[in-house]
């Protein structure tokens, strides 16, 4: 169930679209910044908001991989380009090195609910691969060392 605090602020996007239908997007990312992934009811909840079929809203969760959809994740959402351009420049030994480091398989989260780890498809980072987005922030040209520094900067 939403909080008023972001129901409130869910109201507040409302006003700058016509069509409620198309602040879907907006109104998932809010959700999933305060409390980091999107539930069952949480999105129930948007289509009442918007006016619309709750299948509507599911359909759009489920499209985008930028939204954590009824699976919890960790504080930190590593998310680490496999596409071509990653792939060709090491993304496969990126997912690997850091399922090494956190001890988790992709798709996992740590024991202590720090990270969770995910592959992606292009970020749109391509000249800059491999790269990585881990919660809002890309990370690019990634190496272990690189890796280690960025990780261990997280709490
Ligand atoms: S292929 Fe990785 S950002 Fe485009």
């Amino acid at each position: 169930m939403l909080s008023e605090k972001v129901r409130g602020e869910i109201r507040g996007v409302l006003r700058n679209y016509k069509n409620l239908r198309s602040a879907c997007m907006a109104a998932l990312q809010i959700i999933q910044r305060e409390a980091g992934h999107i539930t069952e009811a949480d999105m129930s909840d948007v289509a009442s908001l918007l006016g619309v079929n709750p299948v509507q809203v599911e359909e759009v969760g489920a499209f985008y991989t930028m939204y954590n959809v009824r699976k919890p994740v960790g504080r930190h959402h590593i998310q680490v380009c496999t596409n071509l351009s990653c792939s060709l420049l090491g993304a496969g030994h990126i997912v690997n090195f850091i399922e090494r480091l956190l001890k988790i398989k992709t798709g996992g989260t740590t024991q202590d609910k720090r990270f969770t780890l995910s592959t992606v498809e292009c970020l749109g980072s391509c000249a800059t691969a491999p790269m990585m987005q881990v919660d809002e922030d890309y990370y690019e040209n990634l190496t272990e060392e690189r890796i280690n520094e960025i990780l261990d900067g997280l709490k």
